[in-house]
């Protein structure tokens, strides 16, 4: 798996299969990160007006056609029969990039959001593959069922990313290969501020650790960004890498966890949850400035020079 923006590639081989039991409280936020969108209730209503511009306004600024056809060189779509779960597929921006690989009816779409699923269902390219409403936490899928999962740019709102992976290990067939695009944790500190306020920017060793305690095997990171960031990480990026991973056996991830970190059934204090859903929101816009201002520096400063 190579590509010309792989600065960083990691392999995890020969990985003994153990079986791990991780306490819950390893989903818990510290209070310097309360990541106040990385939740299931907040992320419904976020993507309830996000969906709105999605398509046309705030995903172009992130995640082009071009990082996506990188990331989803890393899924080796090889064959238009094979069975592939887009998970968090939202618009179905990435699903687009699926069905040039595979043929629709191989294809399904999944997502919490309705609203995000309605645009999806408009577009005509994706006639033909099964759209569902679910969570990536606890797939409605039956144990090997994909030969490909993909998931881009969902992670970081799954209040328990390590039950989202071991989901994916769990649904795809012995050989599949699941493939993960997310974002990566800034190094500039006003960014991390921003970050941390919003939703998760994993690192990419916790890419790496989440695949490889799943019990996935070859795990690999690619970077990708935006080609107007000329290679510039340190804002962080909230499409960044694509993790991938081969599932070699039947059956379940020999992982086991405790209960979910976030019960949706339980009810929230409408004020508290107001607050940190327009707070989140609030964060959120420092990642709209960043791609503008690093657009505008790529204009403006000639060519080879850094930005
Ligand atoms: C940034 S969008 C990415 C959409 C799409 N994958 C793409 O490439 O444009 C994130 C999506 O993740 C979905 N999402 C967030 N949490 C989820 C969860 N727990 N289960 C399923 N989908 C989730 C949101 O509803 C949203 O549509």
């Amino acid at each position: 798996m190579t590509s010309t923006h792989s600065t960083a590639q990691v392999r995890v081989r020969g990985q003994a299969r153990r079986t791990s039991v991780l306490p819950a409280s390893e989903g818990t936020r510290p209070i310097s990160a309360p990541r106040l969108i990385q939740h299931k209730k907040e992320a419904f209503w976020f993507y309830r007006f996000i969906s709105i511009a999605y398509d046309q306004l705030l995903n172009p600024q992130q995640y082009t056609e071009a990082m996506r056809e990188d990331a989803l060189e890393t899924a080796d779509l090889n064959s238009r029969h094979l069975k592939v779960v887009d998970v968090g597929g939202g618009t179905g921006f990435t699903t687009v990039g699926i069905v040039k690989h595979v043929d629709p009816e191989n294809v399904t779409l999944l997502d919490q959001s309705p609203h995000q699923l309605e645009k999806a269902r408009k577009k005509e390219v994706l006639k033909g593959i099964t759209i569902v409403e679910g969570d990536a936490e606890d797939l409605s899928f039956p144990t090997d069922t994909f030969d490909r999962y993909v998931s881009a740019g969902s992670i970081e709102y799954w209040p328990d990313p390590q039950r989202g992976i071991k989901e994916a290990y769990r649904v795809l067939r012995p050989g599949g290969v699941a493939c993960v695009i997310g974002p990566v944790y800034p190094t500039f500190w006003l960014s991390q501020f921003f970050a941390d306020m919003w939703m998760l920017f994993p690192k990419e060793e916790e890419y790496i650790e989440w695949f490889t305690k799943a019990g996935f095997e070859d795990v690999k990171l690619k970077r990708i960004g935006p080609k107007w960031y000329r290679g510039v990480r340190r804002f962080g990026l909230i499409i960044g890498c694509a993790v991938t991973g081969v599932k070699k056996d039947h059956g379940d991830s020999p992982l086991q966890l405790g209960p979910k970190a976030e019960d949706v059934s339980k009810p929230v204090n409408p004020i508290t949850f107001l607050l940190r859903f327009l707070l989140g929101t609030l964060c959120a816009a420092y990642y709209v400035i960043v791609p503008i201002y690093m657009w505008m520096k790529d204009k403006i400063v000639p060519r080879g020079m850094p930005i």
